[in-house]
């Protein structure tokens, strides 16, 4: 059998417990140096707020874990039975480009696809070449890179979500 790099990385996806917020908020502290350029103090401003207070119960958060290191973490929340909107996955940058996200997005699929989820829809800044790779890769798919559209999508239920810059990606899983 013909073993790929990313067959041998053994992540797990925790859920996260309330004190990890402050993990979560240093993760995207990390990333500032890559996304100030294109969305400027929009890192630290989440950052903070997320030391400010735990995130809202709706949003479902998991630790990206291997061999008991925390490598990043992702968010997600249930838009209908059948549509999950991944709305965070970030990774300390010395842990990206190593296969770890590719990993991460199959073992939460595999996780969605037993619950019956047909849809994993995401948003991602338009300007965010790495990320758009990244997720083009994975055979993600632009849906629209329109507000309204964007913001009417499922019956409405990305308006809350929204964010300006972003683009909304789709795949059928
Ligand atoms: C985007 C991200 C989740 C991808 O996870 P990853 O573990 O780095 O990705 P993988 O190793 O599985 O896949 C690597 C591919 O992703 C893309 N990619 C990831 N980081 C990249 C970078 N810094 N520059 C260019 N391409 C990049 C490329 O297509 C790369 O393939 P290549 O190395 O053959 O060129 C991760 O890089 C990350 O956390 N980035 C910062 C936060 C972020 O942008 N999150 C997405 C928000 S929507």
């Amino acid at each position: 059998m013909n073993f790929t790099k990313e067959d041998n990385l053994h992540l797990v996806l925790s859920p996260t417990k309330p004190n990890d917020q402050f993990f979560m908020a240093e993760i995207l502290k990390s990333v500032i140096p890559q996304y100030d350029p294109i969305m400027p103090g929009a890192f630290q401003k989440w950052a903070d707020q997320m030391e400010g207070g735990p995130l809202p119960d709706f949003i479902k958060n998991s630790l990206i874990l291997s061999e008991n290191e925390k490598l990043g973490f992702l968010g997600m929340v249930q838009i209908t039975e059948s549509v999950t909107y991944l709305m965070m996955l970030y990774f300390f940058p010395k842990y990206q480009r190593k296969g770890y996200g590719k990993t991460a997005l199959n073992l939460l699929i595999n996780k969605l696809k037993k619950r019956d989820v047909a849809n994993l829809i995401l948003l991602v800044n338009q300007q965010a070449d790495w990320a758009i790779s990244f997720y083009n890769k994975q055979n993600f798919q632009v849906i629209s890179q329109n507000q309204a559209t964007i913001e009417n999508y499922c019956e409405a239920k990305m308006k809350p979500f929204y964010v300006p810059g972003t683009m909304l990606m789709g795949k059928t899983i």
